[in-house]
C-alpha cells in the first residue's frame, strides 16, 4: 500500500505553497479559490503592441556567445557550436569550477582563444551579462535560471537562447515577451524536436498542402525519468523538486512544439484555452520505496505532480490538441507525434502516415516510404553534418540555424512568442488541474498579431 499524500491541500485540491504561488503569478489574492480567467489571460499594464513584422536583428559576421550552464545539455551544445563556422565560444559560466574548465579545454582544444570563466555562485552570470563583449548569451541550466538569464542578457544588450521550458509561470512568459520587446533582441526558446527529422518531413509535407487542412495534433513527453530524478548528480540535483511541488505538465514544448509549427500557432491561429487533468502521484514514492534502504530520506520524500497529465487546447480557429506529460512511470519513450487533417494522418512511435488517395485504404504506411520525396532541405543538405550530434542530430539542425540567422539578420525559427504560448501550457495546466479541469484562457502574448503575422518560411541549410 502506498502513503496517503497531499495533506495540506486547499479546498481546490491544491497544496497552499502551489497555490501561493500560482494566485500570485496570476495577481490573484491567496486564499481565493475561484479562477479568475480574464486575471490570467489579461495583457501586462502598460504594454503596447507587438511590433508588426516579426523581429529581425543587425547581422552577425561573427556570433560570440556566453554559455551558461555546461553540464549534460550545454555541455553538447558547445561541442555543436565549435563546429559550426561564424562563431566563438568567448565566456563561460558554470556553478562548479570544473565544469568551466571542461569547456575552456574543448574550446582551446578546437583551436580557439580560452573563453573567460565565471564560477562565483549562482548569480555569476550577471558579472558575465555586463562585463564581457557578446551577442548572444546562451543558457542551458535548471529551469529556474532560464528567465534570469535571459533577462540579464537582454538588459545588457545581448540577444538571449534558453533550453526548455523557457519559463514555468505566466508572469514569466511575459516578461520574456516584454524584455525582448524593451530591448530589441532576439529571445529564443531552444525547442530541438522541432528540427528532428520525421518532425521536419510531416512540416514540410503540411506547407504542400498533403495533410489538406490540420484539424488535431497530439504531442507530449513519455520519458521514464525516475533514476534520474533521484540521482545524486546532473538533473537528480534539481529535476525532482517541481515534481514534488508542482502538478500538472512540467515540460509541455517538446510534443507541443512541432504540432504548433504545423498549425502556424502565432501566425494564423494561437492557443485559445485549455482544460488540464493530472492522475494521482504514485510512480516516484513507489521507485524510491524499491530502490533506496530503510533510512534513506528519499524515501520519505512526498510528491504532487500527477504521474500522468493530460491536457486539451482548443486553438482560435477551431483546432484541437492534446498534450500529455508522464515522467514517473515505466514505459519507454515518446513524444506521441499525432497530426490528423483532412487528407492526411501521421502518428510517431513507430512514425507513420496514411494518405488519402495514396496509401492503401485503412492502412499505416512507414513514414520513410516518403523520405525521398519530403524530406526537409534543412536535413538533405546537413544530415551527415548532423550526424553525431545530440538527440539523433536535431540537436545540431537547431544550433546551426540559431546561428545561421544571427548572422544573416534573420527573423529566428522559433521566437520569444513561441516561447511564452508554449511554455504557458506548464502553468495553466497547473490553474486546470487545481481547479477540477476548469477552462483556462491562454494569455494572447502576440496581442491580436497573430491574425496578420504570416506563416514562418520553410528553411534551406
Ligand atoms: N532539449 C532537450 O532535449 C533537453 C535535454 C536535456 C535537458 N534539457 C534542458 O536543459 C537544461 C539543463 O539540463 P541538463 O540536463 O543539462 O542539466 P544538468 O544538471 O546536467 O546541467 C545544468 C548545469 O547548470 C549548472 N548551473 C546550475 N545553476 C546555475 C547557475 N545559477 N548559473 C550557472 N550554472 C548553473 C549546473 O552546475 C549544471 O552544470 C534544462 O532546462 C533541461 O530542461 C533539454
Amino acid at each position: 500500500m502506498k502513503r496517503s499524500r497531499h495533506q495540506h491541500t486547499t479546498p481546490g485540491g491544491m497544496n497552499r505553497r502551489d497555490f501561493v504561488r500560482l494566485g500570485a503569478a496570476a495577481g490573484i489574492g491567496a486564499g481565493m479559490i475561484a479562477l479568475d480567467r480574464a486575471a490570467f489571460a489579461a495583457v501586462p499594464e502598460g504594454l503596447g503592441p507587438a511590433p508588426e513584422m516579426p523581429f529581425a536583428a543587425p547581422p552577425i559576421e561573427n556570433v560570440r556567445i556566453g554559455y551558461v550552464g555546461v553540464g549534460g545539455m550545454g555541455t553538447s551544445h558547445v561541442r555543436n557550436l565549435l563546429g559550426i563556422e561564424g562563431c566563438q565560444i568567448v565566456a563561460v559560466c558554470d556553478i562548479v569550477e570544473e565544469k568551466v574548465a571542461n569547456v575552456q579545454k574543448m574550446v582551446e582544444e578546437k583551436g580557439f582563444p580560452k573563453p573567460t570563466g565565471y564560477s562565483r555562485g549562482e548569480r555569476d552570470f550577471e558579472r558575465l551579462c555586463a562585463e564581457e563583449d557578446l551577442d548572444l548569451v546562451y543558457t542551458a541550466t535548471p529551469w529556474a535560471w532560464h528567465v534570469p538569464v535571459c533577462m540579464s542578457a537582454m538588459e545588457n544588450g545581448k540577444h538571449a537562447a534558453t533550453e526548455v521550458p523557457a519559463a514555468y509561470t505566466l508572469e514569466d512568459c511575459w516578461k520574456l515577451v516584454e524584455g525582448a520587446e524593451k530591448f530589441k533582441k532576439h529571445c529564443v526558446m531552444m525547442e530541438n524536436c522541432c528540427y528532428g527529422r520525421a518532425e521536419m518531413q510531416i512540416l514540410l509535407m503540411v506547407r504542400q498542402g498533403i495533410f489538406g487542412d490540420m484539424v488535431h495534433g497530439e504531442g507530449g513527453y513519455l520519458h521514464d525519468l525516475r533514476e534520474l530524478k533521484f540521482a545524486n548528480a546532473g538533473e537528480g540535483l534539481w529535476r525532482r523538486k517541481p515534481t514534488l511541488e508542482r502538478n500538472g505538465n512540467l515540460y509541455p514544448t517538446h510534443g507541443l512544439g512541432p504540432i504548433a509549427q504545423c498549425m502556424n500557432i502565432n501566425r494564423g491561429d494561437k492557443f485559445d484555452y485549455m482544460v488540464s487533468l493530472s492522475s494521482q502521484a504514485l510512480g516516484m514514492e513507489l521507485f524510491a520505496d524499491d530502490n533506496f534502504p530503510e533510512g534513506d530520506p528519499r524515501r520519505d520524500e512526498k510528491f504532487s505532480n500527477g504521474d500522468y497529465n493530460t491536457s486539451l487546447i482548443k486553438t482560435a480557429i477551431g483546432r484541437t490538441i492534446m498534450v500529455q506529460h508522464n515522467c514517473d512511470s515505466p514505459r519507454p519513450y515518446s513524444r506521441i507525434n499525432m497530426l490528423q487533417g483532412t487528407r492526411a494522418i501521421t502518428q510517431g512511435y513507430p512514425d507513420r502516415i496514411y494518405i488519402e488517395g495514396r496509401s492503401p485504404a485503412h492502412t499505416w504506411e512507414d513514414l520513410e516510404k516518403y523520405r525521398e520525396e519530403f524530406d526537409h532541405p534543412l536535413w538533405k543538405q546537413l544530415g551527415p553534418d548532423a550526424g553525431g550530434a545530440g538527440h539523433g542530430g536535431m540537436d545540431y539542425m537547431e544550433d546551426y540555424r540559431l546561428i545561421k540567422c544571427l548572422r544573416e539578420g534573420l527573423p529566428l525559427d522559433m521566437d520569444v512568442y513561441d516561447a511564452a504560448a508554449w511554455s504557458a501550457v506548464g502553468p495553466l495546466s497547473e490553474l486546470s488541474v487545481a481547479n477540477r479541469a476548469q477552462t483556462v484562457d491562454f494569455p494572447d502574448f502576440t496581442r491580436g498579431r497573430w491574425q496578420t503575422w504570416q506563416p514562418l518560411g520553410l528553411v534551406e541549410a
